[in-house]
């Protein structure tokens, strides 16, 4: 072939010389869609990857812990599920859930147990008497309620001032079992991760929350601001957070399995809490540190400080106590 093509140059190429090099471009071509179908074949084994990891830890019960809600099961047919045999204490009127049922709390001592929940009520209660305009009649939000560690012994409030009590907690299963052994009087229900709760504005005196707030990463200041919407004018909100006693109890523990497994690197390696703050871990085990001025100022911008106590008998938890 000896027919000629003009470049827009207008220098002459032969037509041989294009068709190499047009074949050597489709190569090169070739080469790179190749390139970029490797990428994507590795992108899609990431996403599987991470998509196998989710429903891994949804099966396991915890992404949905710390994040929507999470059910009494993840079957397609959900039955009443198995809520073991209650305890009986003498002398205490309701029952005491098995230890399935008591996460974190004293499973196998109903003894402390008890005094535990009765510990934390008690410090609630002198909360509201120091920093609340009256002391009858109130509406009291357990936040976390859990299977209802502390909520049961404000029973008596309800028998002895009308207090109504009400438990919220977003581990169905939990509140399935207060449900089912506790009186109507402690209404429970179950919420969600997301900043939402079913009550009118102004409707609610206390909100308190006991080791809550200490794993809520995500939203806490849209959570403040939703405790406002509910709250009364003059309403309380109290939770329990991990600042610096906190931190220091755990890089005292370091060294511990427990500690170690499932808590920041530089708490681990630092034994003063020096940063404003840290958020750490995944939906499942997280835990969230504040400097106390840090947390002053923080919350204080969604309603007034009035107080911030020491932690309590058997905790490490420092307790805020917001005014609306
Ligand atoms: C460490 S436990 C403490 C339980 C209880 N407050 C006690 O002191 O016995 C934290 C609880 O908060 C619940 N929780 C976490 N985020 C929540 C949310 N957004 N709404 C309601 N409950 C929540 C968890 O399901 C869990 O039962």
């Amino acid at each position: 072939m000896n027919a000629e093509i003009l470049t827009p140059e207008s220098k002459p190429v032969s037509v041989e010389a294009q068709l190499a090099r047009l074949k050597s471009d489709s190569l090169k071509t070739l080469a790179l869609i190749k390139q970029v179908h490797e990428v994507l074949r590795k992108q899609g084994g990431e996403l599987q990857n991470q998509h196998a990891q989710l429903d891994r830890l949804s099966a396991e019960g915890m992404f949905s812990n710390y994040y929507f809600h999470c059910p009494i099961d993840y079957e397609k047919e959900t039955y009443p599920p198995d809520l073991g045999t209650p305890r009986y204490v003498e002398g205490e009127d309701l029952p005491l859930p098995p230890p399935d049922y008591r996460p974190g709390y004293a499973p196998n001592d109903d003894q402390l147990y008890l005094k535990w929940g009765k510990s934390d009520h008690r410090q609630i209660c002198d909360i509201v008497k120091k920093h609340h305009a009256g002391y009858d009649g109130l509406t009291v939000l357990d936040f976390g309620c859990s299977s209802g560690r502390v909520l049961r012994h404000f029973f008596a409030e309800h028998r002895a001032h009308g207090w109504k009590p009400i438990g919220i907690d977003i581990q169905a299963k939990l509140i399935e079992w207060t449900r089912r052994y506790f009186p109507k009087e402690l209404t429970v229900m179950c919420g969600s991760a997301h900043p939402h709760l079913p009550f009118e504005d102004n409707s609610i005196d206390v909100i308190y929350g006991i080791s809550v707030f200490t794993h809520t990463k995500y939203l806490w200041d849209t959570w403040l601001m939703e405790f406002k919407r509910v709250l009364k004018p003059g309403g309380l909100c109290m939770q329990s957070v991990q600042c610096e006693a906190a931190w220091e109890f755990y890089h005292a523990h370091r060294n511990e399995k427990w500690v170690a497994d499932g808590h920041p690197a530089a708490m681990l390696r630092e034994p003063h809490m020096t940063r404003d703050y840290l958020y750490y871990g995944d939906p499942s085990v997280s835990q969230v540190f504040y400097r106390k001025d840090v947390i002053l100022d923080f919350w204080g911008r969604y309603m007034e400080v009035v107080d911030f106590l020491p932690p309590p008998e058997f905790s490490y938890q420092n307790w805020i106590v917001l005014k609306k």
